[in-house]
């Protein structure tokens, strides 16, 4: 979370820092900063909210042709003027931008700052205090940055102004996700590519514990012994269409409505020459290899991953345990002897499934990661990648991510089914084109979903999503949904746990929004319902078509009845959206959350 911007170069840099910071407001924005420098020094704009607030405050007649941006998803202290970045030093001579946190921030201050006086509550502030400490003792400015480096214990992407220097930003990255864009006399910093593609397509990627010395017309990268690393540059992929809104109210409804063109992309890029499903053979085989996979993710993650294991333990026949990064690392189950990891991100930078990864490569595992971002820290640190191909999901609300998940992790299990011999008893390409054509129809559905939005959900202070088996998984996502962006508490529940204690929540009206595409399950989900109902609760059943009664709300499109988290999510998506929007939330940006999380 938090994300960082930098330029250098010969236009004023104020613009494109603002600019940048607005494409990278999904990974925080409770406060945001730039300091720009020029021959009457650094000055320093910081606003409590949003970029928009940035904006309003930001003296237009400063022109200055390098800077420094951040945009701040808060950790440690509230969000507030003084805990915003860009953070200086006591004696002003150092400027600084952070993402990540600094775990031994504190013993650091007690050990070598005891006599400086702090501005904020941030652990950032002990890194500036510390370069301005060194450089006092005579070092330069590079040494006194890396002698500040070796210091520190956590994660970081750094971004360093030097009031003497007008030549450099100073950049170093561990952990925290940084890359330098590269122009013609100019130079670039940002947490992520997006940020700057108005200005470049051209990025270098930076590992961690690098030091790099960007000047207008050149960049070094160093390791902290001091040693210079030549690296190819890359073109970001990107098109600055994908990352507008266009004629859309907001990125999650346009997100909603990009699920079917993205599963057909995912179709067309796993297929082979001859129309079938194809996985690098490397994969495959270390899928089969393994006597267990372990599924790590967080999140809406999390809940494909949940669905993953139905896909592959029904097609392929290995076992399968999913479990929350964020408690995997600490609690690690008893392993298996050959077990295969599989990490399941959307941006490939969450903080937890980073820290369990990094420990099972330690212990010599092989990992898969399933992302979305080609060159993510998590794409990088696996073995193996499989891409998701779904185009940047800017709102914080995962939806097309989820569904590309299922996709691929439904490719997965069906390539390594054929691939050991097992039988699959459908088509899944024909499957999943009849799937992305069911998905059409649900994104045309929106003005019914609207009206069941407000229906069930526009007084309410809290909702039950329930389901049986594969429709447990998408009721925990559809509840996650909800409640990120709309505030109303939801929770998601298997059918028959109900009645083993939840069920006293269920008061006059409750809504309790009910699943059934299951054959196998239609009735005793059905009589759950009747149960919630016997106590009150107002229910909403949304069923397949085929299995439907005449007292469901919404009917989905047959599809094959695996697939049915592809289809059965998207009403559950549409009408988190309209709950939050008929409750005037903020959709793509809802309160303390952030797109990327970071920090551990
Ligand atoms: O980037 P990741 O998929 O690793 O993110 C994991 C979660 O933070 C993420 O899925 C989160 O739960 C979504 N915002 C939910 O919509």
């Amino acid at each position: 979370m938090c994300g960082i911007v930098g330029y250098i170069g010969n236009n004023d840099s104020k613009e494109i820092l603002l600019k940048g910071l607005e494409k990278l407001e999904y990974r925080g924005y409770d406060s945001a900063g730039i300091a720009v420098k020029n021959e009457n020094g650094i000055h320093v704009f910081k606003a409590k909210g949003r970029i928009a607030d940035l904006r309003g405050i930001v003296n237009e007649n400063v022109m200055a042709e390098i800077g420094i941006g951040h945009t701040r998803w808060a950790t440690h202290g509230v969000p507030s003027m003084v805990n915003s970045h860009p953070h200086q030093s006591e004696s002003g001579r150092f400027t600084l931008v952070h993402n990540g946190v600094i775990e031994n921030y504190d013993l650091l201050k007690r050990e070598y700052l005891a006599d400086v006086r702090f501005e904020s509550e941030t652990d950032t502030e002990v890194i500036v205090q510390l370069v301005d400490k060194f450089a006092h003792e005579g070092f330069e400015t590079l040494e006194a940055f890396r002698n500040t480096l070796k210091l520190l214990h956590g994660s970081y992407a750094l971004a360093l102004l030097d009031a003497e220097d007008n030549e450099t930003i100073y950049v170093a990255k561990n952990k925290s996700p940084l890359l330098v864009g590269l122009g013609d006399g100019f130079n670039v910093v940002a947490s992520d590519a997006m940020a700057m593609l108005q200005v470049t397509n051209q990025y270098v990627e930076l590992m961690d514990k690098e030091i790099v010395i960007v000047a207008k017309d050149e960049v070094t990268i160093q390791n902290l012994a001091g040693e210079t690393i030549n690296r190819t540059p890359y073109t970001a992929e990107l098109d600055a269409s994908d990352i507008e809104k266009g004629t859309y109210p907001h990125y999650m409804l346009k997100e909603i409505d990009e699920q079917p063109a993205v599963l057909r992309k995912i179709i067309q890029a796993y297929q082979n020459d001859q129309g079938q499903l194809k996985i690098e053979e490397e994969i495959i085989s270390a899928v089969k290899a393994a006597d267990r996979i372990y599924i790590i993710a967080a999140g809406t993650s999390y809940h494909a991953g949940l669905v993953g294991k139905q896909f592959i333990e029904n097609l392929a026949k290995v076992p399968v345990e999913v479990h929350i990064s964020s408690e995997f690392g600490y609690n690690m189950p008893l392993l298996s002897e050959r077990p295969l990891f599989i990490f399941i991100s959307q941006s490939g930078e969450t903080a937890d499934s980073r820290a369990v990864l990094v420990q099972v490569k330690e212990m010599g595992y092989p990992a898969l990661t399933i992302t979305n971002v080609p060159g993510s820290t998590l794409s990088r640190e696996a073995d193996y990648t499989l891409l998701l191909h779904a185009g940047p999901e800017i709102a914080v609300a995962s939806t097309k991510a989820y569904t590309a998940q299922l996709a691929v992790l439904g490719i997965l299990a069906e390539v390594t089914a054929k691939s050991r011999g097992l039988e699959v008893s459908f088509d899944l390409i024909h499957e999943l084109g009849l799937a992305a054509n069911a998905m059409e129809v649900l994104c045309d559905s929106k003005e019914i979903i609207e009206v069941m939005a407000r229906e069930f959900l526009s007084v309410t202070r809290n909702c039950f999503f329930i389901g049986r088996g594969i429709d447990f998984y998408v009721g925990l996502e559809g509840a996650l949904k909800l409640k990120e962006i709309s505030y109303i508490q939801a929770e998601g529940f298997a059918g028959g746990e109900l009645k083993h204690g939840t069920i006293a929540l269920i008061e006059e009206g409750t809504p309790v929004i009910a699943l059934a595409t299951q054959e196998s399950v239609n009735l005793s989900i059905r009589g759950n319902v009747k149960e919630v109902v016997a106590r009150g609760a107002n229910p909403c059943i949304i069923s397949m078509n085929g299995l439907n009664m005449d007292e469901d709300s919404f009917v989905i499109p047959e599809v094959h009845e695996l697939l049915t988290p592809l289809i059965s999510v998207i009403p559950l998506q549409l009408l988190a959206y309209y709950a939050a929007l008929h409750r005037d939330c903020d959709v793509d940006k809802p309160r303390n959350l952030a797109k990327s999380v970071t920090v551990e």
